[in-house]
């Protein structure tokens, strides 16, 4: 198992490009699967994430050639039942499930377990399901979809009791480009991940309308072709080096950035006293020579993220000052509370919210990675400490974020990434 050791101190300056969104991938890969016709998406991202999605694509039948950050597909003979084994290594494999019962009338698909982050429950995909006329029954561990006579648009609320859902959303839509009349999707996710998605499925020939809003509307098609697309940058990995930028840099510019996306982000840095320079595809921050304290709540899109949530409690460990850190999102998402505690941040949980009481430096120490955004936030928290932060666990981060510690590196961090 690999970990990661940061020596911090060391200040980042430079210039890091922002690789494609692995959030935007994953449901564009399962995508393929409601065509017999070849599809080409670039930049896709070289993390595991996106390797477990192909893995399962090529389990269900399909034909997938990969070469750098370009991936061919090819669903031409297709099965409806998703592998346990592999489902199981990632929650995002349940937006197969949306594809397989559009092309095929029919899926299996192991429920999703509770993780680190919390119980997350699918119910809202499966009464999206539902609602377009679909049977599903739960048996020894598995989602048994079936539409034997077809799908039939329908009016769908995903609003649930934590806000909406992405996935599910992705799910939904992916369902109704093939189903039969005319579907909406109320309370729909607006990520800029949804979006990308929709632009893809247009291109294989969906009709739909309002991605990105909280309002979609699809008129089914009888058929899909194949497409090429390119996904947009990943957010949250931008977001990532915003904030190592004003935890630990000088001047950093993120290349292949789309400032709109991140303007959550933006503003809160700003808030807290540090300099972002919005360009053309680009953004710069400059850590600021006094930093303050802010205010964060986590948010559907276009609020602050919940993915960016670890990384923002890592700035605040440093910052002169009280933050309050307020996640609705998941509210059991706070296991980075525990590791940076370890290091010697000052931080009180209540509930859902986190306040932060801001030390001059944290020290280096051994901490364990619990899930992908939490393990990005200790290699920050690392990067502005005294002495050696190791990072266990690194799979974790390896998840998401691709080739961080060459990125890191490349910016003047010290990194160094070892096999136990
Ligand atoms: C996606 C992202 C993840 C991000 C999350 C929220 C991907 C691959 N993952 O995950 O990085 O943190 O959005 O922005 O894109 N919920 C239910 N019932 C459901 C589904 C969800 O109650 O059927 C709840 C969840 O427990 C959570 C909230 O809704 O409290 C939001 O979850 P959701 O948007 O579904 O997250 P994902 O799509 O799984």
């Amino acid at each position: 198992m690999d970990k990661l050791l940061v020596h911090g101190g060391h200040p980042l300056r430079g210039v890091v490009t922002i690789s494609g969104s692995k959030n935007a991938s994953l449901p564009i890969l399962a995508a393929t699967l409601l065509t017999d016709e070849p599809c080409i998406i670039r930049r896709v991202p070289d993390v595991s994430d996106a390797n477990y999605m192909l893995q399962i694509l090529q389990n269900l039948g399909a034909s997938v050639e990969r070469s750098s950050g370009t991936v061919r597909i090819e669903a031409e003979d297709i099965r409806p039942v998703a592998p346990y084994d592999l489902v199981r290594k990632m929650r995002a494999s349940i937006c197969v499930m949306g594809p397989l019962l559009a092309r095929l009338g029919e899926v299996t698909v192991s429920l999703p377990g509770g993780c680190v982050i919390g119980d997350r429950p699918v119910d809202l995909h499966l009464r999206a399901m539902e609602a377009l006329g679909a049977q599903v029954e739960v048996e020894s561990g598995n989602v048994i979809v079936r539409a034997p006579d077809g799908l039939r648009g329908a009016e769908v609320n995903l609003r649930g009791k934590h806000g909406t859902t992405v996935l599910g959303t992705d799910n939904l839509m992916m369902a109704a480009v093939l189903a039969e009349g005319v579907t909406v999707i109320e309370g729909a996710a607006a990520e800029p991940e949804v979006a990308d998605l929709a632009d893809f499925l247009i291109g294989m020939g969906a009709k739909i309308e309002g991605a990105g809003s909280q309002r979609i509307e699809i008129e089914g098609v009888s058929r899909l072709g194949g497409t090429e697309h390119a996904v947009i940058p990943d957010r949250i990995e931008a977001g990532t080096f915003m904030v190592a930028a004003a935890l630990a840099g000088e001047e950093v510019e993120l290349r292949r950035v789309l400032p709109r996306q991140v303007v959550a982000v933006t503003e809160v840095l700003r808030a807290a006293g540090h300099d972002v320079i919005e360009g053309e595809g680009r953004i710069t921050v400059r850590r600021g020579s006094d930093p303050k304290g802010a205010r964060i709540v986590t948010e559907p899109y276009p609020g602050f993220p919940t993915d960016m949530q670890a990384q923002m409690c890592a700035l605040f460990a440093t910052t002169p000052g009280i933050s309050v850190v307020t996640e609705t999102v998941f509210p059991e998402r706070f296991m980075h509370v525990a590791e940076m505690k370890r290091m010697g941040a000052k931080m009180e949980r209540t509930g859902g919210t986190v306040v932060i009481e801001g030390v001059e430096a944290l020290s280096g120490a051994p901490v364990m990675a619990s899930d992908l955004r939490a393990s990005a936030a200790l290699v920050l928290a690392g990067l502005a400490a005294h002495g050696t932060t190791e990072i266990n666990r690194l799979y974790h981060i390896d998840r998401g974020y691709e080739h961080i510690d060459d990125k890191l590196q490349a910016l003047g961090a010290e990194v160094e990434r070892r096999k136990d």
